[in-house]
């Protein structure tokens, strides 16, 4: 099956920082994309085990690109800004404008952790959620043993608001999820 050519909607807006670009998933991005999923270290406290072929990230492309609304999920490449490669990705799903809400997901390829990359990303991702969509709340669900993510949603301002006990199964491992939650009103409190 061959992925859905890129067509840009004003669904998914372009969104810059110094040093990353969010934008939609290209055709050439797929051998990098499958990177980021078939390392095992990415993929530790992810909902679903190391890629294992890349037809899972075509699928994954296909998904991605085809469910793209404002009104449920959007779901962008984080590209290097010098040179526009995919180095990870971020999604906003569950999106419920009436409600207000939705939750948050990010992942970036290994090679590019702990230079403060994931931060960018999230606080334009957090940005457009709050200030273009209107939203009230965004939530997080994360391993309680995922570290690197709980650090870096708390530096986002999120709090922890409780522990989901035995949510999820990957791959036979029965996990916990500590749910975070950042309001508009936090956020606007933090960065103006
Ligand atoms: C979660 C994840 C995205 C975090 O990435 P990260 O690179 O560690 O996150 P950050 O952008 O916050 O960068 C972290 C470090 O960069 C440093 N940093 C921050 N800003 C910086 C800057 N402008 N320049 C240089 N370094 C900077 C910080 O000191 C920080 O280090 P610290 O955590 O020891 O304080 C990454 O670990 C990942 O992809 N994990 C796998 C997927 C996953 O589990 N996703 C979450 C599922 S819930």
């Amino acid at each position: 099956m061959q992925a859905p050519t890129e067509h840009p909607r004003d669904d998914l807006p372009l969104l810059e920082g110094a040093r990353v670009r969010l934008r939609g998933f290209r055709e050439d991005d797929l051998g990098d994309f499958y990177a980021v999923h078939s390392d095992p270290v990415v993929n530790r406290y992810w909902s679903f085990p190391a890629w294992t072929d890349p037809s899972q990230a075509r699928d994954y492309f296909a998904s991605a690109i085809g469910g793209r609304d404002a009104d449920r999920m959007l779901c962008w490449a984080i590209a290097d800004l010098d040179n526009d490669r995919l180095i990870g990705a971020t999604t906003l799903f569950a999106i419920n404008r009436p409600q207000g809400r939705a939750e948050v997901g990010y992942a970036l390829s290994a090679s590019h952790w702990g230079r403060g990359l994931a931060q960018e990303a999230l606080r334009l991702v957090l940005g457009h959620a709050f200030d273009a969509l209107e939203l009230r709340r965004i939530e997080a669900d994360i391993d309680p043993r995922n570290a690197g993510s709980c650090r870096l949603i708390e530096r986002m301002g999120f709090v922890r608001e409780g522990l989901l006990r035995e949510r999820w199964c990957v791959a036979g491992e029965v996990s916990d999820s500590a749910i975070y939650g950042l309001l508009a009103t936090d956020w606007r409190a933090k960065n103006l």
